[in-house]
């Protein structure tokens, strides 16, 4: 996150609800093809006054009972600059105001859920205070990675100096909305090994990259490719959650993948790519053309140079099942965890309860050295040593020596 945002203050919530009666009397009323109070709404919900005339009429093809509709406080309320999350009675809003207008949104992250009033709002973009996902005020849409949901905004306006926000329902329950996307139309025989567009990887790189291009509107074949057993999954939280199965963990299913024509080969690796013919080879021998190729393959972690690769219960943290198995071989016994930057350092947290004992080898003097620097480190050094981790600073591992070819025995 960038240090030019400012913080808002904080705020006390005040909500009035109302008008819902309003909206069921005028419902009859509705189909008289006049201007919709929101006519002058912009499409990002930014205010526009509205008279109490205009508040009589419903907008065209909308049908009423599908939206909710409150006054949610003063517009004294609320000064330039500050976000306040109001009450709409079947759900709750992000209600915003720049430079004197007000504009509403879902309040909820869509990556984790995290209360988007305790992020930072600078220049028409909400940051998310959990990950740092970025979302426009003016179309909700996400600007700024993790996560892959937008947020649906809300229409704004003011009478007699009360801000009333109108929502749909649906959007207000569901708190995202996901990019509308095109399908493939070109004619496709799958037995041919050619896509238009072939992706190796589908972790966030990869999936970014092929919906991105169904919602830019691409209409050919796209095939995505990994070497992993599951659909696309969010790997960053494998070691906050260590038991998280890859289920919980996936950031989308295979109907969602089919349903938008992004075809994924699981467990297909490649192991050729010859850029004169267009083709990719993969390790089962099979062959693909392609005419457009993104790599987006990841990397991996860095190999040590040890003595005894062969003893067993050793994880480099890649996939649920490596992370599965720590938190499994880890209960009551022995962990060590070699590196001490935000992988390392998520892991030991993760064991502190459930590990017998939980020792930490590093290169640096501290943990989060290259990263925070030494005095940061240093607290956090601490902060875990009372939470029993025990750590081997300005070591290296040159040996593993197994019980039983094992490590992780007591
Ligand atoms: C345990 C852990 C915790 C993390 N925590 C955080 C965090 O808190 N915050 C953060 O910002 N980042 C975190 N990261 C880093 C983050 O996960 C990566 O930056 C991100 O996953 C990179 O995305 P990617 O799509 O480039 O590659 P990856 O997610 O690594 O995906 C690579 C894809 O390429 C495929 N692939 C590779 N080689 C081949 C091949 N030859 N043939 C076919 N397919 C291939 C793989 O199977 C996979 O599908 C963490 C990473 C780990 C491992
Ligand atoms: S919860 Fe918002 S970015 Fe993760």
């Amino acid at each position: 996150m960038g240090g030019c945002f400012s913080k808002p203050k904080p705020v006390e919530v005040k909500v009035e609800l109302s008008l819902l009666e309003k909206e069921k009397e005028v419902d009859g009323l509705s189909p008289n093809g006049k201007a919709s109070p929101f006519a002058d709404c912009r499409p990002n919900g930014a205010l526009a006054h509205s008279s109490d005339e205009d508040s009589m009429l419903l907008p065209l093809n909308h049908n009423s009972r599908d939206f909710v509709e409150a006054s949610v406080c003063h517009v004294k309320d609320l000064e330039n600059g500050q976000m306040r999350e109001v009450d709409l009675g079947c759900g709750r809003a992000l209600l915003i105001k720049q430079h004197g207008e007000f504009s509403a949104m879902a309040h909820k992250c869509p990556h984790y859920g995290a209360p988007l009033v305790k992020g930072v709002l600078s220049k028409g973009h909400v940051r998310c205070p959990w990950h740092g996902a970025c979302f426009s005020t003016v179309t909700g849409d996400i600007e700024d990675f993790p996560g892959l949901d937008s947020l649906p905004t809300f229409q704004v306006r003011v009478e007699k100096d009360k801000v009333i926000i109108r929502a749909n329902k649906q959007a207000l329950q569901s708190q995202k909305r996901s990019k509308p996307m095109s399908r493939c139309s070109a004619v496709i025989n799958s037995n041919t090994g050619f896509s238009h567009v072939l992706i190796i990887g589908s972790g966030p790189a990869g999936l970014v990259c092929a919906e991105t291009l169904r919602q830019e509107g691409f209409t050919d074949r796209i095939v995505m490719c990994t070497m992993d057993i599951h659909p696309p999954y969010d790997r960053p939280k494998l070691s906050k959650s260590l038991e998280s199965t890859a289920e919980q963990l996936r950031l989308r299913s295979m109907d969602f993948l089919q349903d938008h024509d992004i075809e994924l080969l699981k467990e297909k690796e490649v192991v050729a790519v010859d850029v004169k013919t267009r083709s990719v080879t993969f390790e089962d021998g099979l062959r693909m053309e392609y005419r457009k190729l993104f790599i987006a393959s990841g990397s991996k972690p860095k190999p040590m140079n040890y003595k005894g690769k062969d003893v067993r219960n050793v994880f480099h943290l890649r996939t649920p099942e490596d992370a599965n198995s720590i938190a499994r071989l880890a209960n009551n016994k022995n962990a060590v965890i070699v590196g001490t930057s935000f992988v390392g350092m998520e892991v030991a947290a993760a064991l502190t309860d459930k590990a017998h004992s939980v020792s930490v080898i590093g290169i640096e003097p501290v943990p989060f050295k290259k990263a925070l620097g030494e005095k940061v480190g240093k607290a956090i050094m601490k902060l875990f040593e009372t939470n029993r981790v025990k750590f081997y600073m300005l070591n290296e591992v040159s040996e593993m020596i197994g019980q039983h070819g094992q490590v992780f025995r007591k």
